[in-house]
């Protein structure tokens, strides 16, 4: 009887005072419902995160050395790039476009942005590890990224990286060497679906990425990619604590506009193939087929709020918002090359 209270009194003890120095919430971890992985809550509760104090914070994009690929030579394997993902090849691998028309039906839309993300958001600033670096073609069948779209995403890039080297290496003005790397590939991807869908224009979130990105031979620490289930405060301290502003992930969540659940037919917004600004109105209204990481945007920070709200009621505001913010996610963590050579005349 003694032993018995003595111990009910100790997990007592331990419970309150995990709950006092715990900002996460009792137990920690990041909520896995979707695929995040536990652990993560921890090691943000030992860096500390104040989500007030961080989210005053004016947050600078990182540095990226000026035309990693000399300029000219940046834009134009952008610009075979941005040709080969419109048409593919046709009868052998597909575009964006099919006759003119977005081709939703061969190419997985949704697929395609979410795994700009899963590229660069590994990143943990703390460490500098991990980030826009091509590791995701290593981490193809590791939770989170064991859904068919994103498979079938990866596939895809495989195909018209290969397409856009060939076409460099093909072509006389482009000089000798000059590839396009898994890591670009994966980031011009996402801007280019957004843009076919009908988001923000090509100058806005194409034009502005640099390529020159360099490939990891191995995969990033997967396990910091938050699920679909995570509470707002793993959320916030995880992109505060990872260098972006509660804007910019209000912004960047603004993707789930794109594609489906993981059952691949539950659309996550009216219009999946579509991108507009509809997904805020649906996170205010705290839509059913939205996750909990796109419904805690709105109710828990007068910062998200105000951004949610904005972005609602503002689409061209959305647009420039996510454009910058994308532009930000694909520089995190990259490491640059540059062939300092010009195209030939
Ligand atoms: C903010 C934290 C985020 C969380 C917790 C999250 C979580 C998820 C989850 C759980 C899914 C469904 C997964 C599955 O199908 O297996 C999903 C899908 C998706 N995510 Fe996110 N995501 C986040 C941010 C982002 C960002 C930043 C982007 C792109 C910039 C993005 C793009 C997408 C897209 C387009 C889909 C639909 C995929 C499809 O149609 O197959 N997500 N996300």
């Amino acid at each position: 009887m003694g032993r018995g209270l003595a111990a009910l009194s100790l997990l007592v003890l331990l419970a309150v005072g995990a709950r006092a120095g715990c900002p996460f919430g009792f137990g920690g971890g990041l909520e896995d419902a979707e695929g995040g992985i536990k652990g993560t809550g921890r090691r943000l509760q030992q860096a500390g995160c104040n989500i007030n104090t961080l989210a005053q914070q004016a947050v600078t994009a990182p540095f990226v050395p000026a035309n990693p690929l000399q300029g000219q030579v940046d834009k134009y394997v952008k610009e075979v790039a941005w040709n080969v993902f419109q048409t593919g090849f046709p009868g052998f691998v597909p575009g964006l476009f099919k006759n003119g028309r977005l081709n939703s039906a061969n190419v997985p839309l949704g697929g395609l942005l979410r795994l700009s993300f899963h590229d660069a958001g590994p990143f943990n600033r703390a460490t500098g590890r991990g980030g826009a670096n091509g590791s995701l073609r290593f981490e193809l069948g590791v939770k989170p990224n064991t859904n068919q779209n994103i498979i079938i995403a990866a596939g895809l890039c495989d195909r018209w990286r290969t397409m856009i080297n060939n076409a460099l290496a093909a072509d006389p003005k482009v000089p000798r060497g000059v590839q396009i790397s898994y890591a670009d590939v994966y980031q011009l991807i996402g801007a280019a679906v957004v843009v076919a869908a009908g988001g923000p224009s090509k100058a806005e979130v194409y034009d502005p990425l640099p390529v020159g990105r360099r490939d990891a031979l191995v995969a990033d620490n997967v396990a910091q990619m938050p699920g679909g289930g995570i509470s707002w405060n793993n959320l916030a301290c995880l992109f505060l604590t990872n260098g972006y502003s509660l804007e910019e992930l209000v912004a960047l969540s603004g993707a789930h506009e794109l594609g489906f659940r993981q059952d691949r037919t539950t659309p996550m917004t009216a219009n999946p193939n579509s991108f507009t600004n509809e997904y805020f109105s649906a996170v205010i209204n705290g839509a059913r087929n939205l996750f909990n990481s796109d419904r805690v945007l709105w109710g828990n920070h007068a910062r998200s709020n105000a951004a949610v709200q904005t972005f609602a009621n503002n689409r061209a505001a959305f647009f420039t918002a996510f454009a910058k913010a994308y532009n930000k996610m694909g520089r995190m963590g990259a490491t640059w090359q540059s062939y300092g050579a010009k195209l030939k005349a």
